[in-house]
């Protein structure tokens, strides 16, 4: 190359390469606008798009416009209403603060904006790829309306990058869909060459936003909620008997601004484990609220990823949170009415590709601008026991219950169990009716039983009064060598006996009718020729904890003494996740009496 003399490059030239960090296809055009919308208040917002975008995008908003001073303020380079000082980015509030994202689309694309306020008249400007071409006074209602034509036209390397239309209008409507969710408040249309591809009414809580964009997708989620110092989490997740390996939603905002962070993602599938099988991607919708100060979003060009000061923290309050909604009941699968939902395309419109939301695989993302507030669904997650007690606490727990129960002191009242068909145990509850898989049941209380066992030692042994002689196969015997450490934790003493045979001195007594040999058989089969259950296992402990969980489970098809029942439900429910077994299978199913009531026509 030879040698140029430097020279400052001409504003123009300059916006158009701002614009490569900003502007990369018409779903980041969509984006900024939007965002100014909502920052300047609007309580509706219309999005319209043409050839995918390509063509043509407006956006049009009821908020508080610009004076005509502004608006071609607006238009250069760092203008911004938003922040006065380096200083105000620590508490930033706002979606916006560069300064940059009229200059940048105004750079590439043919752009007019239309403004007014409420007390001055409209302005319209046009501007030619980066060049002011006219600014005359037009007369409209306060709010503002941008339309960017021909994107990218005159720069052919990148029009080069864009996509078909169908998948421009996709990753556009992705992008109202992050900013609908995390706004429910607000008032969103989306329309693609004329055809509404969303239509969501504002004033809604955050589970009507999620049914509005997802239908009954809403009917599964739990809420959830924690906090850990300064940071608090609200939110959904999918129930585990609702949540598929494909088309799981997952979202998460900070402060209300939807963000990306596959690290979060995986603690929550991480926090869902032994409720699912492995594979499967359920729904997720998390806000984070935490001080403005303890977050940097100004780490990514499109703002998409936040960087937190105490990551900690909020990892901590997130599992904490997801963990709490799966112990609770209402994370069981319920009989009828929400039972599980197939997410219906939104709208319905048309099954056509346009429509929002195949945004499973790209990490997380969005939720409510009211920071940390409570989930916006009436449902709350009861401490399990409430549910069983009667008196004046539960009362107040569930003002929809049953009233003048005798307003004792929330005596703890045992729920009276039946066992049927030697398989299920039932227990009624305040609002309907549990109905227990007792294998199932069992082993999710052997499974937590024996992990706490492998973390703070100490086995319960019982000598057999008779030792047993076992023989494996070599593979067997092999695996039986290497394991009988862990084994000898849970319970099974064995000693060598030369020649691939054993002698089982003592075993574990997790119920009555345990045959330790069976059992032992069964797991060093198991463990040697491995399963979906154990090979889904993270470590020997778990893989040890689950073989024997589901081989040493009280069987279906047993018949239990009153008292057994009573333990077995008293020792459910005193597990971390008494809902699910460790296969991913409920333990639990509620029937309500409202589905009762439902069925006989009451209501
Ligand atoms: N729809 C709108 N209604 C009212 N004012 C707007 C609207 N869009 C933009 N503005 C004004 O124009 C300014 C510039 O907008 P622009 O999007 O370029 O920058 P920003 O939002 O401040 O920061 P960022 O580049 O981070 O988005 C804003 O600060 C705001 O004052
Ligand atoms: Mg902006």
């Amino acid at each position: 190359m030879s040698r140029a003399p430097v020279e400052i490059l001409p504003d123009h030239v300059a916006n158009q390469i701002a614009a490569g960090e900003v502007v990369e296809r018409p779903a980041s055009v969509v984006k900024e606008l939007v965002e100014n919308a909502i920052d300047a208040d609007a309580s509706r917002v219309l999005v319209e798009l043409r050839g995918g975008g390509k063509t043509l995008i407006r956006v049009s908003d009821d908020g508080h416009g610009m004076s005509r001073g502004d608006a071609l303020l607006s238009l250069d380079r760092h203008a911004t209403s938003k922040i006065r000082s380096a200083d105000d980015l620590r508490t930033i509030r706002s979606f916006g603060f560069r300064g940059e994202a009229l200059p940048s689309i105004a750079a590439v694309s043919r752009f007019e904006l239309h403004t007014a306020t409420a007390t001055e008249e409209g302005v319209r400007v046009r501007v030619d790829f980066g060049k002011i071409r006219s600014n005359d006074v037009v007369p409209r209602q306060p709010g503002t309306t941008v339309t960017v034509r021909s994107l990218f036209r005159d720069l052919p390397a990148r029009a080069k990058f864009l996509r078909t239309a169908a998948a421009e209008t996709r990753a556009a409507s992705e992008a109202v869909v992050l900013l609908a969710l995390s706004n429910p408040d607000i008032g969103f249309r989306l329309e693609s060459n004329g055809r509404p591809l969303l239509d969501l009414t504002g004033g809604e809580t955050w589970l009507d936003r999620i049914e509005g964009l997802w239908g009954d997708l809403a009917a599964t989620l739990i809420p959830i909620e924690g906090h850990d110092r300064d940071v608090r989490i609200a939110g959904f997740v999918q129930r585990p008997d609702a949540a598929r390996p494909r088309g799981g939603r997952r979202y998460a905002f900070i402060n209300g601004r939807p963000f990306r962070d596959a690290g979060l993602v995986r603690l929550v599938d991480e926090a869902f484990r032994t409720t699912v099988v492995e594979g499967m991607r359920p729904s997720m919708f998390v806000r984070i609220g935490v001080d403005p100060e303890r977050v940097d979003v100004n780490v990514h060009p499109a703002k998409s990823e936040v960087r937190f000061r105490d990551r900690a923290s909020v990892e901590s309050a997130l599992h904490e949170a997801v963990r709490a909604g799966l112990a609770s009941l209402e994370s069981t699968r319920p009989i009828g009415a929400a039972a599980i939902a197939t997410p219906r395309e939104a709208l319905g419109t048309r099954p056509e590709r346009d429509a929002p939301g195949s945004h499973a695989d790209r990490g997380a993302s969005a939720g409510g601008r009211t920071v940390g507030s409570s989930p916006s669904s009436e449902r709350t997650a009861m401490p399990q026991m409430a549910l069983f007690v009667s008196g004046r606490e539960a009362d107040e727990a569930d003002p929809s219950g049953p009233e003048g129960e005798g307003a004792s002191e929330a005596a703890f009242t045992q729920p009276e169990l039946w066992q049927l068909h030697d398989r299920y145990i039932l227990a009624p509850t305040r609002d309907g009716l549990l109905v227990i898989d007792q294998h199932a049941a069992h082993e999710r209380v052997l499974y937590e039983e024996i992990m706490a066992r492998f973390e703070r030692g100490g086995g319960t042994a019982q000598a057999l009064l008779f030792p047993i002689t076992l023989r494996f196969s070599p593979a067997e015997a092999a695996a039986v060598e290497e394991l009988s450490g862990l084994l000898t934790r849970v319970g099974f003493e064995l000693e060598p006996f030369g020649d691939r045979t054993f002698i089982l001195r003592a075993s574990p007594q997790p119920h009555e009718r345990f045959d330790a040999e069976r059992c032992l058989r069964e797991m060093v089969q198991e463990l040697t020729e491995g399963s979906p259950l154990v090979d889904s296992a993270r470590n020997q402990h778990e893989r040890i904890a689950k073989s024997m969980a589901c081989k040493g489970a009280i069987k279906a098809g047993e018949r239990l003494s009153p008292e057994e029942a009573r333990e077995l439900f008293d020792r459910l429910f005193a597990t971390e996740l008494p809902g699910h077994d460790v296969h991913g299978r409920p333990t639990i199913v509620r029937l309500t009496v409202d589905e009762l009531d439902r069925r006989f026509g009451r209501s």
